[in-house]
């Protein structure tokens, strides 16, 4: 019999643990027969000591072993979904899923809400009046032939130990372990049925993850995780530094989606979507240019039934607030930089995050920023658009978003959206 002091004993000192030995630990926990106390040690132990290839897998494996597994191989499209690792202003999920089943694939799409600085696409579908984020997995199913586009809540068998993982490294400060990030976000897509994976991992300012080789890190080791479950997986790191489009919020963001649909929006929206639609097309061998069913509406189409599918009114009036504020630019010159983060808690801090998982979120709170790096701007011109429900929110924003943009005389070093490809 296999002791819980054996198995955090044996990570602290550095050494492996074997496959029984991690099975064990983990339903052991899952059962209520480890204790929190425990647990936390081994995670600290883990998030010193990481695991090898072998035990991560072993540890994966258990995770989506501890619920159900979707099968969605009797669909008559190839499934893909994409995943992000959460950025500042980041709608693709929106406009993606419909995209890439408008081009014949199926994309389950399984998403959570947002927490901190970074928003979730959940809640920003929940400003639709009437539409549903909890389906049965029937329904899923249904969807998925029917419309091709699913975005619905991870329903709670997928993984459930990951749920209790999950919230003791929120307290016990081990979430920034890749290992322990790579194993939560496999264990629900290989849980998910999908067939091939997109991650968009997102390194910069506004991501979880600053550091570009700690990215490359954790996307090299969740492709791994892929390909040893059988999950066709890809990678494209991308950069967070700046917020992506314009608007960053909740009802705001799903109006910027819609304008990306119906073929305008930001261009650094369209043009991520479309390098992301071009991968996970690849990754189902669907031979089928994305730009077009972008451009002929067809995107579009697909968006409005996948809404409605989920009770949601697709022509439903966006969500707005009572009070607005506009920021201006200080002193003449050179956009260099609109910093995510700084954009990113504004926005949360207006009211369109949550600091709690219990927190309700407002609709219409957010940020639309009017400029970009490399906009020549003039003392007094807008720079910022800020919303709020009340007053006091509003104050908390401004303060915030002073921060945001650093305006100078020359013009900034280009930079690039897309990073390395891994997978
Ligand atoms: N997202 C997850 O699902 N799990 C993590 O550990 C981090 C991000």
């Amino acid at each position: 019999m296999t002791s819980a002091v054996d198995v955090i004993t044996t990570k602290r000192d550095g050494h492996a643990l074997d496959e029984d030995a991690i099975n064990w630990v983990l339903d052991a926990y899952n059962r209520g027969v480890v204790a929190d106390e425990q647990m936390s040690a081994l995670l600290m132990a883990v998030f010193f000591n990481g695991l090898s290839a072998r035990e991560l897998r072993a540890w994966t494996a258990t995770m989506v072993d501890s619920g159900e597994r979707l099968d969605l191989g009797g669909l008559s499209r190839p499934t893909v979904d994409k995943h992000s690792t959460g950025g500042v202003g980041d709608k693709i999920s929106l406009i993606l899923a419909p995209l890439v089943a408008a081009c014949g694939a199926a994309v389950p799409q399984l998403s959570g809400r947002g927490l901190g600085h970074t928003g979730g696409t959940l809640d920003k579908l929940e400003t639709i009046p009437g539409w549903r984020a909890v389906l049965s997995n029937d329904e899923v199913y249904a969807q998925l032939e029917s419309v091709g586009a699913v975005i619905c809540a991870a329903g709670a068998g997928l993984a459930p130990i990951d749920r209790k993982l999950y919230a003791l490294r929120d307290v016990t400060g081990t979430v920034e372990s890749i290992p322990l990030i790579a194993s939560s976000i496999m264990s629900k897509k290989i849980a998910e049925g999908t067939s091939a994976l997109l991650l968009d991992v997102k390194v910069g300012r506004g991501a979880f993850i600053k550091d570009h080789d700690r990215a490359l890190e954790l996307a090299s080791t969740m492709v791994a995780l892929g390909a040893d479950h059988g999950l066709a997986t890809v990678a494209q790191l991308t950069n967070m530094d700046a917020p992506l489009g314009q608007a960053i919020g909740n009802a705001i963001e799903v109006a910027e989606s819609i304008e990306v649909l119906r073929g305008g929006g930001p261009t650094d929206v369209r043009a991520l979507t479309l390098a992301l639609a071009r991968v996970m097309l690849e990754l189902t061998g669907l031979d089928v240019d994305p730009e077009t069913r972008l451009d002929d509406g067809s995107a579009y189409e697909v968006y409005r039934a996948m809404i409605a599918a989920q009770g949601g009114d697709p022509d439903a009036a966006i969500a707005t607030t009572a009070k607005a504020s506009v920021v201006t630019a200080p002193h003449d010159g050179i956009v260099q930089r609109v910093d995510a983060l700084d954009v990113g808690v504004a926005a949360w801090r207006l009211g369109a995050g949550r600091a709690r998982k219990e927190d309700p979120v407002s609709a219409g709170a957010g940020v639309r920023c009017l400029v970009v790096a490399g906009d020549e701007v003039v003392a007094g011109q807008p720079l910022f658009e800020l919303y709020a429900d009340d007053d006091a929110r509003l104050e908390l924003g401004r303060a915030t978003i002073a921060s945001a943009v650093t305006i100078a005389d020359e013009a900034p070093a280009p930079t690039a959206l897309l990073f390395e490809r891994i997978g």
